[in-house]
């Protein structure tokens, strides 16, 4: 017999685990650039748009997934699976999600462990520790070993802590302060020369950019993988989520938050950017494009913080403490996908599992920094543009054809009464059914094929 399962205790409590799972370094480095080379506004009105009527259905179908079975992903698909070789089937998805997950899991501790390294180096920059400065900003194998490390051990803490003393309480602290550092960041990057025009790059909309198939593609990716969707693991946070909750309305306020940040990290990273162009720093690549992903995050906004005299160290300071809680309520989230399969399917005490885990995926994370030119780019094109979503296309099968439609209905309307006669009820469905697959596969078809 499996421990007891967590439960969250409050919507606060979840609203913040979902939405700390989904704002990640996803949405601070990959939108705003994004949307900057890509018509501006207009791509945002096209993320937007694709996260509401795609994302937002799949997330569903995995919160309702997960509240249903009170499973982790290998369980819950098994039980929704009416025979024997639909219960292989959902083995299996169950399975890659756990190991794509995991795989993320080991980049993205290495992406977090930059982030760590800077926000000690802004530290050391304001005791004026030179040396460690040096060691702490230059790319180097010891380095990015180490603070991989680190970062797994910060998330291996709160992992073993469990549901509520761990994933709850510490996305309850880190989010409102995420939002915060981030709010005021902003107001401090508006008052600089150049802010103005990096808020014209990102807010005046070109549709002629914004409407060409090939981005359509790669919006709609960019809102899978920022809604942490595929890989089970809105699943398993569905899976401790409260009956009396109503899951669209609460799914609903998830995407709504994730997406909101991505809007709000574009009207900081843009403005800096063009406040960077301002102050001499280079901000476009040789093809014209604007600098984006690591070189964005630990060239050009670093020599920004540079050129800012004395409030350069601060500011440098939280920019770093943010892109930090943003790492870690994302880390967390993936830790647990494995770690809820391996307590409940074993019968092992969570921190045992937490910790034997945690040790296996730093592992990995140090043969990809010792084997970074040939093992990073592709670990990460693997799990986020192939499995993810393909894995993302089971699930929505498994809610829209394989799970009976009477039984979707009632976990619907705990929580949710009258849901049978919702605006919801009269659309999903249909969405889960043939929108989602048939939009996801055009994706993987593109992807694979062209
Ligand atoms: N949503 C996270 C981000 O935007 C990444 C993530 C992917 C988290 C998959 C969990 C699972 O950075």
């Amino acid at each position: 017999m499996a421990a007891a399962r967590g439960e969250f205790s409050s919507r606060f409590g979840f609203l913040m685990a979902a939405a700390g799972s989904a704002v990640g370094l996803g949405n601070i480095w990959g939108f705003p650039t994004n949307a900057a080379s890509n018509g501006g506004a207009a791509f945002l009105f096209l993320y937007l748009f694709l996260a509401f009527t795609l994302a937002y259905p799949a997330l569903m179908a995995e919160l309702i997934i997960g509240r249903h079975t009170r499973s982790n992903a290998v369980g819950a698909l098994r039980q929704l699976a009416p025979n024997p070789k639909l219960a292989k089937l959902g083995s299996v998805v169950g399975f890659a999600g756990i190991a794509t997950v995991t795989l993320i899991l080991s980049f993205y501790s290495i992406v977090s462990g930059w982030m760590l390294a800077w926000l000690l180096n802004s530290l050391a920059t304001i005791v004026g520790w030179d040396a460690a400065s040096a060691w702490l900003t230059n790319d180097g194998e010891s380095r990015n070993a180490i603070f991989s490390v680190v970062f797994m051990l910060l998330t291996v803490i709160v992992i073993s802590a469990g549901v509520r003393d761990g994933i709850e309480k510490w996305a309850s602290r880190l989010m409102p302060a995420l939002i915060f550092i981030l709010v005021l960041l902003i107001i401090y990057v508006m008052t600089l020369e150049g802010a103005m025009d990096g808020l014209r790059a990102y807010l005046v909309p070109d549709f002629s950019v914004a409407l060409q198939p090939g981005l359509i593609i790669s919006a709609l990716g960019q809102a899978f993988f920022s809604l942490s969707l595929g890989v089970g693991t809105m699943l398993i946070y569905g899976s401790y989520l409260s009956s009396r909750e109503n899951l669209p309305v609460i799914g609903g306020l998830v995407a709504m938050l994730d997406t909101g940040i991505a809007f709000l990290a574009g009207l900081l990273i843009l403005p800096s950017m063009y406040v960077a162009l301002a102050n001499g720093v280079e901000i476009f690549d040789a093809s014209g494009a604007l600098v984006a992903g690591p070189g964005l995050i630990i060239a050009v906004l670093p020599a920004l913080f540079d050129t800012m005299g004395s409030a350069g160290v601060f500011v440098a300071f939280a920019f770093f403490v943010l892109m930090t809680i943003a790492s870690l309520t994302s880390s967390i989230s993936m830790l647990e996908v494995p770690v809820a399969y391996v307590v409940e399917t074993f019968d092992t005490q969570r921190r045992k599992a937490t910790y034997f885990l945690g040790i296996g995926i730093a592992l990995i994370c140090l043969l990809i920094v010792y084997n970074f030119a040939t093992m990073f780019d592709l670990v990460v094109s693997v799990t986020t543009e192939y499995s993810q979503p393909l894995l993302g296309l089971f699930f929505t099968i498994f809610v829209g054809w394989i799970w009976k439609r009477n039984g979707v209905l009632q976990e619907l309307q705990k929580g949710y009464a009258g849901a049978e006669h919702s605006f919801f009820w009269k659309i999903w469905p249909f969405y889960i059914r043939f929108v989602c697959p048939i939009a996801i596969a055009a994706v993987y078809i593109q992807l694979v094929f062209f």
